[in-house]
Parts: structure tokens; C-alpha cells; sequence
């Protein structure tokens, strides 16, 4: 089953002076359930356009998406705050987390605010936690806690509510490599144990390796696809290939070493 379907979709920026800028331009793109899947491409690519648009943060100014069977398009404002509390999970580069909350606050919040019964959300947050070992600083403040713990307590709150899908914006980039490679192994073990759907946007091969799949798009338009074999250190050499027939600029986040 499909549980993102985007086809033909297409971004025009419009700003002030009426010049109109295209950002992104007829993209095919499905992913199935329980996959795991990376977009590339160089700074300025569009990937964070396209994010906007899957997370239905901004709409698309031609062509449709659909998510779990649902057009976000068509839904009420209100409704799509809903949509997107219930059927999506986010991982940002910056965590996100909130300071004034324990590390087991954060990560519950969203089940409290939908009212779930308190011994359900110690459920699922004990399996949740044991899964990418923080159990140890679930009642930690966000300060008192290391960049790669952070980010696998913001893993953590984008999947206690079992959305179809999760979706991840360069969630390594401020991470050390020792930490990055601990953030995608959970991320990994989600995806295999909890049938997890990713989709992540980053530039950064080493990260991008954990995939099953990577689409390449650059100018705004799809470049290329690749598909993950056995062997993850081969898949990175295939990354990196594919970055260097794709050119263009990666300097937006340092790359984590492989
Ligand atoms: N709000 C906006 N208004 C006008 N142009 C934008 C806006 N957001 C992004 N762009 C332009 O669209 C292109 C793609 O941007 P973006 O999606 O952020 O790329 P990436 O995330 O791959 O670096 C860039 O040329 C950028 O300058
Ligand atoms: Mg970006």
C-alpha cells in the first residue's frame, strides 16, 4: 500500500516583485509502506520545498499529493492541523524539543494533548525508549542530555503516535558522527521493528547509506533513483557516485563521516 502518492507536483514562488520563481517541477514520487526513504540533491534542490509540501506545511502550486488515501489539499484548515497530528511525525535538524519539559515530557506530549489513558502512553513510551536506549535520561531536562540523545527523544515523539508517516529534515546535521551514526541506527531499528515509513531529506552519504532507496532531484526536477543492496558501506560508495555525477553545491550542513 501506498502511503504517500505525489504526482506531477509542482512549486511557483511568487514573491514581491511578481518574480515568479519555480522551485519544484513535476515530481513523481510514492513511497510504501514500511519503507525508508532518502531525497538528495544540492543546496538549493528544492528538497526543503518539497518537505513543506509532503508535510503539508505548504501547498503545492500544481499537480497532487496524497497521504494515506487523503488529499491534505482538500481539507479545511482545521482538519489539516488534525491530518497532520494523527497521520504524520517530524524530525527536525534542531530537535525541537522543549527546554522547560523532562526528555519523557516531550516525548508524551502529543498523546496527553489527544487524551490518551496515562497507562497506554507508559506503554508505549517504555517500548519506545528501550528501543533507542534513553530510558536512563527519560527524566532529564534537554540540557542535561548529549545533541544524539536529544535526537532520539525527538525520534521518540514522532512516532509514539504511530503516524503513517515519518518525516525528517536534515536530522543529523548537527550531530557529530559518533551521534549520527547512533540516531540512524535507531531511526533503522524503527523502521525494521516498528514498520516505521521514513522519508528523509539530507545531503549528508553517510546518513543517506541507512536508506532503502534514495531519490536525487536537482534544479527542482527528479534526477535520478538508487536502491540499497545488502552491504551498506557499498551503498555509500554508490551515494557518493551518484553526488558526483549530480554536481552542484553541498554546503549548506557539514557531512558526518562514513
Ligand atoms: N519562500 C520562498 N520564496 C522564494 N523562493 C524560495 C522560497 N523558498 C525557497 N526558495 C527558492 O527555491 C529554491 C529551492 O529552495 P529549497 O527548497 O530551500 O532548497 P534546498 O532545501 O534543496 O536547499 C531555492 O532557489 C530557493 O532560493
Ligand atoms: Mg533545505
Amino acid at each position: 500500500m501506498s502511503v504517500l502518492k505525489a504526482q506531477g507536483l509542482g512549486k511557483i514562488y511568487s514573491s514581491k516583485g511578481n518574480v515568479a520563481y519555480k522551485a519544484l517541477e513535476d515530481i513523481e514520487m510514492q513511497v510504501e509502506a514500511g519503507e525508508f526513504v532518502g531525497v538528495m540533491g544540492p543546496s538549493g534542490s528544492g528538497k526543503t520545498t518539497l518537505l513543506n509540501l509532503l508535510s503539508t506545511i505548504d501547498r503545492p502550486t500544481s499537480g497532487a499529493l496524497e497521504i494515506n488515501g487523503i488529499n491534505p489539499s482538500k481539507l479545511s484548515d482545521q482538519k489539516l492541523a488534525l491530518f497532520r497530528r494523527r497521520e504524520l511525525g517530524f524530525v527536525f535538524q534542531d530537535f525541537n524539543l522543549l527546554d522547560t519539559l523532562s526528555i519523557k515530557e516531550n516525548i508524551i506530549l502529543p498523546l496527553v494533548l489527544d487524551g490518551i489513558a496515562p497507562k497506554q502512553i507508559e506503554l508505549k513510551l517504555n517500548s519506545l525508549a528501550e528501543l533507542l536506549q534513553i530510558k536512563p535520561i527519560l527524566d532529564k531536562r534537554t540540557y542535561e542530555v548529549s545533541g544524539g540523545q536529544k535526537q532520539r527523544a525527538a525520534i521518540a515523539r514522532a512516532i509514539i503516535h504511530q503516524p503513517s508517516l515519518v518525516l525528517a529534515d536534515e536530522l543529523t546535521g548537527n550531530l557529530d558522527s559518533k551521534s549520527a551514526k547512533d540516531v540512524m541506527d535507531s531511526l533503522k531499528d524503527l523502521n525494521e521493528r516498528f514498520k516505521a515509513t521514513v522519508l528523509m531529506v539530507t545531503h549528508d552519504p553517510f546518513s543517506a547509506s541507512y536508506c532503502q532507496r534514495i531519490v536525487f532531484i536537482k534544479d527542482g526536477k527528479f534526477f535520478s533513483e538508487i536502491r540499497r543492496g545488502s552491504n551498506r558501506q557499498a551503498f555509500f560508495q554508490q551515494i557518493l557516485d551518484a553526488l558526483s555525477v549530480l554536481g552542484g553545491n553541498f554546503d549548506d550542513v557539514p557531512f558526518a563521516r562514513a
